[in-house]
Parts: C-alpha cells; structure tokens; sequence
C-alpha cells in the first residue's frame, strides 16, 4: 500500500465510524519542538529515568530538586503552539469525524486548539498545595522559582504540587471519563505514542477498530487495521487535504 492510499484508506474509517476517538501522546507535540521520552535519538528517556524524576517519591524526597528537574521542560511545555496536527484533530471534531482528544500528554495544546479532551496525565495549568488544597495557577510556582525561591509554597507555608499525574499518583477524573466514553469506541486513532506506559497503554482493547499514527513500532501493532509509520504532521496535513478541509 502507498503513503497515498493509507491516507485514504484512514479517511475513509473516519467517514465510515460514528463513534471515533483519537488516544495521542508525547509524539504528536514533537513538532511543537517538545522532545518525548522515548524517540531514538532525542527522547528525554535516553538521558534520565521519568519514573525517578517524575515521581511523588521524587518530590517526598527532595521537592526542590524535583522542580529543578522538572521546571525547565515544564516551562518549554507552556511557551509552546498546537501545531497542525492538532489542528486537523480540532477539525475533524467540528466536522463531527471525531468525537475528542484522550491525552497522555500535559502540554495542553489539544485544549489550545479547540479538542474536546480527556487530559488522563493532567496539565500544567495550575498546581495545588498539599496542606489547604487550595488550586493557585501555574505560573504562582515559577514567579517563585524564578524568583529563587524553591520548593515553591503555597501561603498557607505548605509545599505545591503541580496537577500532573506523577509516577506513583493515582489516574484522575479525566481518566474515569476517558473510559467511559471509549465504551462504544468503532475506532481509536492512536498518534505518536509509544504504548508502553500503563494503564493508558490498555486503552486500545475497548475500541473495535485501532489505527496507529507513530514512527516507531508499538505492542498493538498487530492488532491494527491500518500502522502508518510516517511523520505525524504530513499524515494529518494529507489527511485534512484528502477530506477537503482547509
Ligand atoms: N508533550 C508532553 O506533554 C509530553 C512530553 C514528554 C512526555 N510526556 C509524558 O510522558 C509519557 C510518554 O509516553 P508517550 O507514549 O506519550 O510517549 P513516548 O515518548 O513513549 O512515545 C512517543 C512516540 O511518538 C513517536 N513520534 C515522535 N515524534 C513523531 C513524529 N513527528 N511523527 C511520528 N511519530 C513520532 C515516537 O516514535 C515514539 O514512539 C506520557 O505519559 C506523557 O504524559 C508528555
Ligand atoms: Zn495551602
């Protein structure tokens, strides 16, 4: 099968499902220039371990060393912009090809971009403390950061959390949500995710019909109707161009 015929075949699921979900992960922001964990080459996995980094044993054991660690990448997170896959994602919802976004990803960028979305990982719009619980926005942890102030307090004295699901946390409401509206799923369109973080990497049993969208290979591979290892971009410009979106 050519590039070509792959992008038709992938339309001609969308046209024909009624029930269609997208399930994206780190791979779908690379070309917003935010590196994944686990690309050959420039995964950040290849130079540190995210379940030791990332985790709530992490912060229990040195808060300030885990926002050190972690602040810069979070920070490149919120200064980047949807690209035009997840655009295209956008589009296809208000074409009614797609009913939203399950995310692994806490970048944000498929809310920017107008996606219903399930962010199962969470997001880094606000952050909250582990005294009072009180929610404060993001950038109160990294006034204080830059500020020199590390760990960042919320002004009850307690330490801040950000609202991301660590390594060690329980999955939040989104995921729960993210479940029940894969009940029913004729087609999960998975892009740019390696399928090897649990339990999102489970996902793929509750739809019908898979199609994988990612470089690499991944464990569903097989069970696929359709695996176009291509870049994530060029797939969704030619597939908004095969739909005649504009
Ligand atoms: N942008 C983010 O929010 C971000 C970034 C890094 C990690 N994370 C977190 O880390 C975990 C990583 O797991 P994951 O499965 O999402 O990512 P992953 O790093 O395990 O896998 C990403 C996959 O995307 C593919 N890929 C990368 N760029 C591509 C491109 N341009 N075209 C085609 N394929 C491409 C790679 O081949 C790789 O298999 C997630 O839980 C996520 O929360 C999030
Ligand atoms: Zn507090």
């Amino acid at each position: 099968m050519t590039a070509k015929d792959e992008i038709q075949n992938l339309a001609r699921l969308l046209r024909e499902s009624d029930h269609t979900l997208a399930l994206t992960g780190a791979g779908i922001s690379t070309a917003s220039g935010i590196p994944d964990f686990r690309s050959r080459g420039s995964g950040r996995w290849e130079k540190v371990d995210p379940a030791q980094v990332c985790s709530v044993q992490a912060f229990r054991r040195d808060p300030a060393a885990f926002w050190n660690y972690n602040l810069e990448w979070w920070l490149a997170c919120l200064r980047a912009e949807p690209n035009p896959a997840h655009h295209v994602l956008a589009r296809l919802q208000q074409e009614g090809l797609l009913l939203g976004v399950i995310t692994q990803n806490i970048d944000g960028l498929h809310v920017r971009a107008g996606s219903r979305t399930w962010e199962v990982h969470g997001h880094l719009r606000t952050c909250r403390c582990l005294g009072c619980g009180r929610q404060h926005p993001f950038d109160f942890v990294s006034e204080q950061f830059q500020a020199g102030k590390n760990p960042p307090r919320c002004p009850c004295g307690d330490l801040l959390r950000p609202d991301v699901v660590l390594f060690g946390d329980m999955l939040g409401e989104d995921f729960q949500a993210a479940t029940q509206v894969l009940a029913g799923c004729q087609l999960l369109v998975v892009v740019g995710s390696s399928l090897q973080v649990y339990p999102v990497a489970a996902l793929p049993r509750f739809a019908r019909q898979l199609v994988i969208v990612n470089r690499d290979p991944t464990p569903w591979d097989d069970k696929a109707v359709l695996v176009l290892r291509d870049d994530i971009v060029r797939v969704f410009e030619e597939l908004a161009a095969t739909l005649g979106l504009s």
